[in-house]
């Protein structure tokens, strides 16, 4: 069984340590953390590996993986290069979701192969079970021997690979952000929003629960087009134009979120065609946004 050693093991370098010894995917070697006793928590979770204190500690191994922050992973890439471990045999590779394995490169020098692999999931909590990370999507971008013996490991704990292109990274990281973090906001400036109108937050949340809960199941089950409702799926210029109002006299950043949101949902109604030409028109005038 080929050996991994970690460098950086805390939330997701944990969970994945602990599935791939579990499935004796790979035997975990070295464990190295800023302190010692957080590498001997991580070891006591994996259920294998040893807590090391410096880089000069580590042991040789097949595959390395840097999980710090990545604001440290290409100073550590850099130190895993001097420290004389690294061969024409070895793998380097991280799971950040921005960086691409350029960050690495330092490690080429001495002929490791190196990849990126990041994880679509939340590893928040300690320790995630084969069942609760089977299903998750992984996309892989790198040189062929490290993205071949990565996507194998992340495929036998039953996640589905995906390639991606180094240079694609950054955008694929920022619509993550896009479609988790900032669906959190929106519904945040929703609450706000309901609140200005009278509606406390309590009340709030529960009148919304069914309506936005409906709303994502039809996203999914229907797809963005056929699922989108309301004014500016009929052509309903006039009540657009009394929400953009409202929003103006409070706020003229919300009214301009507003526009842009409401540009992007005239993409989908033009594509459903359920609204006539002319509304869509004076929609487009109202909204006064370019969406491309
Ligand atoms: N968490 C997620 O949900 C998630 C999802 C997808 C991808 N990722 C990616 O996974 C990577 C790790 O994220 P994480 O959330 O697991 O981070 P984390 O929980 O903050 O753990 C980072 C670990 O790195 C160690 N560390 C920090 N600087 C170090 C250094 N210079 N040398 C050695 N070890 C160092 C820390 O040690 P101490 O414990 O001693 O402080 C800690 O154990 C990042 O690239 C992140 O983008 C994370």
């Amino acid at each position: 069984m080929r050996t991994l050693t970690i460098i950086g093991c805390g939330s997701l370098a944990r969970s994945l340590a602990r599935l791939w010894s579990e499935n004796e995917i790979f035997a975990i070697g070295d464990i190295l953390n800023r302190s010692i006793d957080s590498a001997k928590e991580a070891v006591a979770q994996i259920g294998g590996g040893s807590a090391v204190s410096l880089m000069s500690d580590i042991r040789q191994a097949d595959l390395y993986l840097i999980a710090t922050p990545d604001s440290q992973i290409k100073g550590c890439a850099d130190e895993l290069e001097q420290s004389g471990l690294i061969d024409s045999n070895s793998i380097v590779f991280h799971c950040s979701g921005v960086l691409s394995s350029e960050v690495l490169s330092s490690v080429k020098k001495r002929g490791a192969s190196i990849a990126s692999a990041h994880p679509l999931r939340s590893f928040a909590k300690p320790i995630l079970s084969k069942v609760e990370f089977a299903g998750t999507y992984c996309s892989l971008e790198g040189e062929d021997r490290a993205v071949k013996t990565v996507s194998q490991a992340f495929e036998a704990l039953d996640a589905i690979t995906i390639a991606i292109e180094a240079k694609d990274k950054v955008l694929y990281h920022t619509a993550g952000a896009i479609v988790c973090n900032y669906l959190t906001s929106l519904m945040e400036l929703g609450l706000q929003t309901y609140e200005k109108a009278g509606i406390d937050r309590e009340l709030t949340l529960k009148m919304i629960e069914p309506f936005v809960r409906g709303t994502l199941d039809n996203f999914f089950a229907l797809g963005p087009v056929a699922s989108l409702s309301g004014p500016i799926a009929r052509g309903d210029c006039e009540t657009i134009s009394t929400h953009l109002a409202a929003l103006e006299e409070w706020s003229k950043p919300k009214a301009d979120l507003y526009r842009l949101l409401g540009s992007v949902a005239l993409e989908l109604s033009r594509a459903q065609g359920t609204a006539n030409r002319k509304s869509l028109e004076e929609l487009k005038v109202l909204l006064n946004t370019e969406t491309s």
